[in-house]
């Protein structure tokens, strides 16, 4: 998915060098969300005097990885690197083809003219482009691209040319475009009438400010501008008021400050923790080393300030340590990051489970008629996953929805349901999207989410933060044992006043108490599990079957082995075998079967029996004591036993080394898979 990371430089001297460095690292910190090409906007000129340079701007814009952007700047003759800015905006992206195929032309930054006076670097889809680019064009402006983006580059221009009089800001003119786009966009601005000036805006994508300074600074709550009533001699209706000391952010006794434009996080932690998340329609502006924010219109319920939060995040959370990806630190972080998640909230002397995010909501959460779980991916999976204990624990109807089927179909959902939207980024376009359908219907949205501050856990009425760190392989991991575990939580704290489930309770939760050491048990098999891989990895397909607790477990290690192996691979649920799917088993067909001791054991060992008459020689993920299994079957993944709706977690911990293992003899970029992104923050 597309990265923004913009970096302005206020009175810190800085060579074109460092500033490229600053922005190519930024961008390489976006490297996760996927992407297939990438580009900068910096200012231009080799003289000694930074204004004159800024008088021009230099794009550089490459198809595939940051590295190669990197080639391309070193080969660049028209720019002196020494050349030192002590003012100076640069803009960055990556980009992620939605319209157009990869390529320099079609990267961002995006421009409104061969003079690039204004430039600009885009998230998210603009959906009426073609009535913007039809009437621009019949303005006269030429296109180079087959971007949605570069009518944003093209309109910044016409409302620049089109200006009423010469006194007119960059942030009144950005205002000007944002009223004209339909669509998804975070947005950062760069232009040569505005030198050291930066604008950006979100609608719908998340973009987030930091802020470093040696200096104290002038407020640690933006207060928001509001455009003034009356309508004034410039086009747009109504005055910008003026940016005093009371309405904008800046270094105090000193000058020096420099500000980052960044889609996520991770872009901007190692510089600063100070950050500042932009809500829907902001406009932030940067002006002489200042920034303001401002909107056009007033809603109820609008915060009258924007606030400088602290980040906790640390650098080396989101490094690789020494593992050789993402994705297997993550599989191996999970006995910690299971730990995080119920870390203040499991009582496991007393039996008693705390939510924080959940205390003033649960009596109506009781209450309610359905519990809905909506998700996509992997973060789907948890929600099929829990649903048996979820039903169990609620005595509640219980629908777990693919974010788009459900929005497809329009979905009856009434004021007494209650919806869970479960997401690792909490930035999916389809469960925002649902979420903001289930708002409207009146229901009570409640987030299952990893990332604090994105857009699912600041919309929903209340939630649970997973709290699994920064996940950062695309292939979600422990993610999804999070999601799991924070269900489960959810499910336990529903049934605290039963007294007829206490002993089921008791028994869940002293499940989670040992859950972290089973898992470090199941870890341990990573070579066994290497093994197998090497026995399976030119294997053109591999099928997967299971029942009841573990169904999630089939359709999540399918979707693990398919993103980043790139084999075929299907989840099937046991008991649908007889009606279609024992017709691909043979003697050839690699099958994993999953049979654990829990009320489906009898009907497994069916399924089992049905396959190896038919000469399958299934892989079968089992009980460490189960010996009648081990017996009969030729292969044995062996796991440790846990109570029954916590096995599915450690049921997917050889499916999840397996994939790993898979992809790495195939030869895969493990971390990004071709074709997907970590956050899809389009439909
Ligand atoms: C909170 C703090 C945690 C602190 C703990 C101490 C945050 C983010 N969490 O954790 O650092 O250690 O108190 O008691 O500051 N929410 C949503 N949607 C979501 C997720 C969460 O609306 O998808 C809301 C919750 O309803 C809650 C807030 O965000 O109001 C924080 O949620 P969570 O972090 O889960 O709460 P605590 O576990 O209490
Ligand atoms: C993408 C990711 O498809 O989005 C998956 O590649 C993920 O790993 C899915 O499960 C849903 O993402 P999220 O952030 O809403 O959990």
């Amino acid at each position: 998915m597309c990265g923004i990371f913009a970096y302005l430089n206020y009175h810190v001297p800085h060579t074109r060098r460092e500033i490229l460095e600053i922005l190519l690292k930024g961008l390489q910190r976006l490297e996760y969300r996927g992407y297939d090409s990438a580009g900068v906007g910096i200012d231009g000129g080799n003289s000694k005097d930074w204004e004159n340079n800024a008088k021009t701007i230099h794009l550089i814009k490459q198809r595939g990885k940051v590295k190669v952007l990197d080639e391309e700047i070193h080969k660049q003759q028209d720019i002196d690197l020494d050349v030192e800015f002590d003012v100076h905006l640069g803009i960055a992206h990556t980009r992620w083809a939605t319209h157009g195929v990869p390529s320099p032309v079609n990267s961002h930054p995006q421009r409104s003219d061969k003079h690039n006076e204004f430039i600009v670097i885009h998230n998210g889809i603009i959906t009426n482009y073609k009535d913007l680019r039809k009437f621009l064009e019949s303005k006269g402006y030429e296109f180079e691209s087959e971007t949605d983006t570069e009518s944003i580059a093209k309109l910044v221009k016409y409302m620049y040319d089109n200006r009423e009089n010469d006194e007119v800001s960059f942030a009144t003119l950005v205002e000007q475009v944002t009223q004209q786009l339909e669509g998804a966009f975070a947005l950062v601005f760069k232009s040569v009438h505005f030198p050291g000036e930066a604008v950006g805006t979100r609608r719908g994508s998340p973009l987030l400010m930091g802020v470093k300074s040696d200096h104290k600074l002038s407020t640690d709550h933006i207060p928001i501008l509001y455009r003034s009533a009356g309508k004034d001699k410039k086009s747009c209706g109504g005055s910008l008021p003026r940016m005093d000391q009371d309405t904008c952010l800046y270094p105090v006794d000193e000058k020096a400050v420099e500000y980052y434009f960044a889609s996520d996080a991770s872009a901007v932690i190692e510089h600063t923790n100070r950050v500042i998340f932009l809500e829907d329609d902001d406009i932030a502006a940067v002006s002489d080393g200042r920034l303001s924010i401002h909107r056009i219109k007033r809603r109820a319920g609008d915060h009258p300030a924007r606030a400088i939060q602290t980040l906790q995040m640390e650098l080396q959370q989101i490094m690789k340590g020494n593992f050789s990806s993402f994705m297997q630190k993550e599989i191996f972080e999970q006995p910690e990051s299971v730990v995080n998640t119920m870390r203040g909230r499991v009582n496991f002397n007393d039996n008693t489970v705390t939510l924080g995010g959940l205390k003033d909501h649960i009596k109506e959460i009781q209450r309610c008629r359905r519990l809905i779980l909506i998700a996509c991916g992997t973060s789907y999976h948890a929600g099929v996953a829990t649903r048996q204990v979820l039903e169990e624990l609620t005595e509640l109807p219980v629908m777990v929805e693919l974010a788009s089927d459900f929005l497809d179909r329009n979905t009856p959902v009434f004021r007494d349901d209650v919806c869970f939207f479960i997401s690792q980024s909490g930035e999916t376009a389809d469960s925002l999207m649902a979420l903001r359908y289930c708002k409207e219907q009146g229901a009570l949205t409640v987030g299952i989410t990893n990332t604090v501050g994105s857009s699912i856990s600041r919309e929903t009425d209340c939630g649970v933060h997973i709290n699994a760190g920064p996940e950062i392989g695309v292939a979600s991991t422990k993610a999804y044992s999070s999601q799991f575990v924070a269900l489960i939580m959810f499910a336990l704290l529903m049934c605290s006043d039963r007294i007829s489930m206490q002993p089921r309770r008791r028994e869940i939760i002293q499940g989670l108490k040992v859950l972290p050491d089973l898992i470090k048990e199941v870890l341990s098999l990573d070579e066994e599990i290497q093994k197998l891989a090497t026995e399976l990895y030119q294997q053109k397909s591999v099928l997967i079957m299971g029942r009841g607790y573990h169904y999630a477990t089939c359709l999540e290690g399918a979707l693990k082995i398919k993103e980043i192996t790139y084999m075929h691979s299907e989840g099937i649920l046991a008991g649908e075998l007889k009606h279609g799917p024992l017709a691909l088993v043979d003697k050839l067909m690699p099958v994993i079967m999953i049979i654990m001791r829990d009320h489906t054991y009898v009907k497994c060992q069916n399924a089992l029996q049905q396959v190896v008459a038919r000469q399958g020689r299934p892989i079968v993920i089992c009980d460490k004591d189960d010996y009648e299994t081990i017996k009969n079957s030729s292969r044995t993944i062996k796991v440790p036993h846990c109570v029954d709706c916590l096995q599915g977690i450690l049921s997917v911990i050889p499916l999840q080394l397996l994939s790993f293992h898979l992809a790495v003899l195939r030869g895969y970029d493990v971390d990004c898979p071709r074709n997907l992104a970590k956050s899809v923050t389009v439909e």
